[in-house]
């Protein structure tokens, strides 16, 4: 069974183990690099620091009692807009719908705060998550992002409008195709009672400048 929690600062540890396993094994992935966060980047407080960021929603999924993916809601200077960061899914996990339940758990709480799009940056040439965000509605804004550590690649700019959902609605109808099942209909189970809107409430706009591990392309 796979369930996602919404962590607090307290859980840095556990944010620090996943978030180092996936620069180390993804790195190509991702804005932030290893080395920014190792030696002296390698600080409780810094890690509080990321999982505090103001507005934002920092979930951690496990599998059979085991953490094996993690993902980030955070604010932008647009009210009504927010962004996908650091997703990840280790490889025990993959191809078993975490990434699916991850980004189900940031869009529930995308809409709870009142957001109207979840943007995201993807790196060119990821295709197995550009095939999840697919599935999942986002499509492509046709805007570049910012330039990976390798100094070549490109992060893309991918979009999803969140609609408001009424209880008619078919599945798929604010453009998944069906992969946005009814909450806690898949085994989800939620640490907070009121849905996944983490205890900082609703997001306040934060800069790039403020996200603590936004490397050149951001923390995607
Ligand atoms: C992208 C990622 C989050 C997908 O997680 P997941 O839970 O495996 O998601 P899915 O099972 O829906 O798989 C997504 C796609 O990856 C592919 N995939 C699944 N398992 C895979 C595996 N073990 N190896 C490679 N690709 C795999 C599938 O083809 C799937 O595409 P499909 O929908 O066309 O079948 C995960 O592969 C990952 O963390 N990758 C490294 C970090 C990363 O790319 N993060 C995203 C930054 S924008």
């Amino acid at each position: 069974m796979t369930e996602t929690r919404v962590l607090t600062e307290h859980d840095w540890p556990l944010w620090r183990s996943l978030r180092l396993a996936a620069l180390t094994e993804a790195p190509h992935a991702f804005g932030a690099r290893l080395a920014d966060w190792q030696g002296d980047g390698d600080r409780p407080e810094r890690w509080r620091g990321r999982l505090a960021i103001p507005g934002s929603c920092n979930v951690v999924a496990s599998h059979d009692g085991q953490p094996v993916g993690m993902a980030s809601g955070i604010p932008t200077d647009q009210h009504d807009v927010v962004e996908l960061i650091s997703m990840y899914v280790a490889p025990s996990g993959r191809g078993r719908g975490v990434g699916d339940q991850l980004l189900r758990a940031v869009e529930q709480w995308a809409r709870q705060v009142g957001a109207r799009t979840l943007r995201l940056a993807v790196a060119e040439g990821n295709e197995p998550a550009r095939a999840l965000y697919r599935r999942h509605g986002f499509h492509e804004t046709g805007e570049l992002g910012g330039l990976m550590p390798d100094g070549l690649r490109r992060e893309h700019i991918l979009a999803k409008r969140l609609t408001a959902q009424g209880v008619c609605d078919p599945p798929g109808a604010d453009g998944a195709d069906g992969a946005d099942g009814a909450d806690g209909a898949d085994g989800t189970e939620w640490t907070t009672g009121a849905g996944v809107v983490p205890r900082h409430g609703r997001p306040t706009p934060a800069s790039r400048s403020e996200r603590p591990s936004a490397g050149p392309g951001g923390d995607t």
